[in-house]
């Protein structure tokens, strides 16, 4: 007997059908991350898959098994692939299963981690305060978990351009008679470009510095181009380092880019997005030490802690300037003593988004289950992969490094006898299509000084030293064939 439509909801008629599909979701996941290794890398999606996708929107009802099939059939197959232990495309993590869980947990959950007396309103300020232990930030200061590096330094961007423009908030950017301007290298990740669109500050306010050989920031011409615009009326109020670069994962001086900004009285804010982890490996704790002088950092979870997407971390010096830069209560917003409405300070005061999901409990599993030391071993474990492959790639003439291999970035390019740069881009650029088509490795690519290079970005727990080898007896083999038609 069907019930009347007010007694209707969307739960299950069958709550014992949903639990056996649920537990068969829980063994089709456990098979697919224990037998990742046996699939290919990446595989084409098909036209059929692709047909799947443009049927218009269900009025009538579809049996959950059967929207379950649909996404063993045409969805999980064709999954980008970072979970697999050859992927080293772009800067992307690898996931944990613990963390799977996680999600499903928050999911059930459903928690809305804004405002209110809930506990996942702590566990989302204890994942904060281990972040910032992590960067040896004070205890006084904020941060907060958003959805990555992107939203991390728009956000600390935000907090700059607030605290040191004064009256911003009020008057908006027209109140300024100079242009307001940040610097950062050429090599800084696109994110930095939208961030200066978005806060209003167009191209102009962003200054790109040149690069060293290195494609590390240069230091000196920074200054004179602070001077330069302080000289021209311009308004200079950030300086904003890399803790290892999207291209190379070349590594700023963030000491000197410090002082600099202390010199000129300016904001000094750190993109981390991978790079600032490696500050907990201790090799690396010296070059990324000024990361805790900084006054704001963006890091990811969701890339070198391996944690599932999407998790990124901001972090500010000074809790006042964070809350001054976004403080602000609507009437239904107001907490109360006691009640739903009291407990943690709301963090609609501390960012841009409102809703937020549980987005810690993934975080928070993660660490508590593995372990920092864990963690760190990984990190390092990838940083000496990289290593290993530059070794590899420098004892074999057919390669050639492209850049230095300061973390866990690698850039090469097979080379044929001959071929000039432009025929070796074509020939590269065709190994790594080949690589990926052929379900092998997924590397990605990189353009350096106008050549075309491979490019392999290691965050990654599932890689072992066969996965860098099949690459490289991989990479020769599909270079030498396409050389051969060049
Ligand atoms: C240096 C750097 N900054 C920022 C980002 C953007 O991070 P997300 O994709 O998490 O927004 C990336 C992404 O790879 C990056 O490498």
């Amino acid at each position: 007997m069907t019930k009347p439509d007010t007694e209707q909801s969307l739960d299950p008629e069958n709550w014992e059908e949903m639990r056996q599909l649920g537990h068969a979701m829980v063994d089709d996941v456990i098979d697919y991350l224990r037998n990742i290794r046996e699939r290919p890398v990446w595989s084409a999606m098909p036209k059929d898959a692709k047909q799947q996708f443009e049927q218009g929107l269900p009025y009538q009802p579809i049996d959950a098994n059967e929207v379950y099939a649909d996404f063993m059939k045409y969805i999980l197959p064709y999954n980008k692939g970072n979970v697999h232990p050859r992927f080293w495309a772009w800067v992307q993590g690898t996931g944990t299963p613990v963390s799977v869980f996680a999600d499903m947990l928050a999911a059930a959950m459903n928690a809305n981690v804004t405002i209110g007396e809930q506990s996942a309103m702590y566990v989302d300020q204890q994942v904060v305060n281990w972040c910032r232990e992590m960067m040896e930030y004070p205890e006084t200061a904020s941060g907060m978990l958003v959805s990555g590096a992107s939203m991390a330094n728009l956000t600390a961007l935000l907090v700059a351009r607030n605290t040191m423009l004064e009256g911003v908030r009020n008057q908006g950017l027209q109140h300024f008679s100079g242009q307001p301007v940040m610097y950062c290298s050429t090599e800084s990740h696109s994110c930095i470009d939208k961030a200066a669109e978005v806060m209003g500050l167009g191209k102009k306010g962003l200054q790109k510095i040149p690069v060293r050989s290195d494609y590390c920031m240069d230091v000196a011409s920074l200054r004179n181009q602070i001077l330069e615009d302080i000289a021209a009326g311009k308004l200079p109020f950030a300086i904003i380092g890399n803790a290892g670069t999207v291209n190379t994962g070349a590594i700023d001086p963030l000491h000197e880019l410090a002082a600099t900004a202390k010199e000129f009285g300016l904001w000094f804010h750190v993109d981390g997005a991978f790079g600032a982890l490696a500050r907990l490996v201790p090799e690396y704790t010296p070059v990324l030490e000024a990361i805790s002088q900084s006054d704001s950092v963006a890091f990811d979870l969701h890339k070198w802690m391996y944690i599932p997407y999407e998790v990124g971390c901001v972090l500010i010096r000074d809790r006042q300037m964070h809350r001054m830069a976004f403080s602000n209560t609507p009437t239904y917003l107001i907490q109360h003593e006691r009640g739903l409405a009291s407990g943690l300070e709301s963090l609609n005061h501390y960012g841009i988004e409102l809703s937020r999901g549980f987005k810690a409990l993934k975080v928070w599993m993660a660490i508590r289950h593995y372990g920092m030391n864990a963690l760190i071993r990984q990190i390092q474990k990838n940083i000496q992969q990289a290593l290993y492959l530059e070794q590899k790639i420098k004892s074999e003439p057919s390669l050639q490094l492209m850049a230095p291999v300061t973390l866990n970035i690698v850039c090469f390019r097979f080379v044929y006898e001959g071929c000039s740069d432009v025929q070796l881009g074509e020939i590269n650029k065709e190994i790594v299509m080949k690589l990926q088509e052929e379900g092998i490795a997924s590397p990605s690519y990189a353009i350096l000084g106008g050549k075309y290079c491979i490019r392999v970005a290691i965050t990654n727990h599932r890689s072992k030293t066969e996965d860098f080898d099949l690459l490289l007896t991989e990479v020769l083999r599909l270079g030498k064939k396409t050389g051969n038609l060049v």
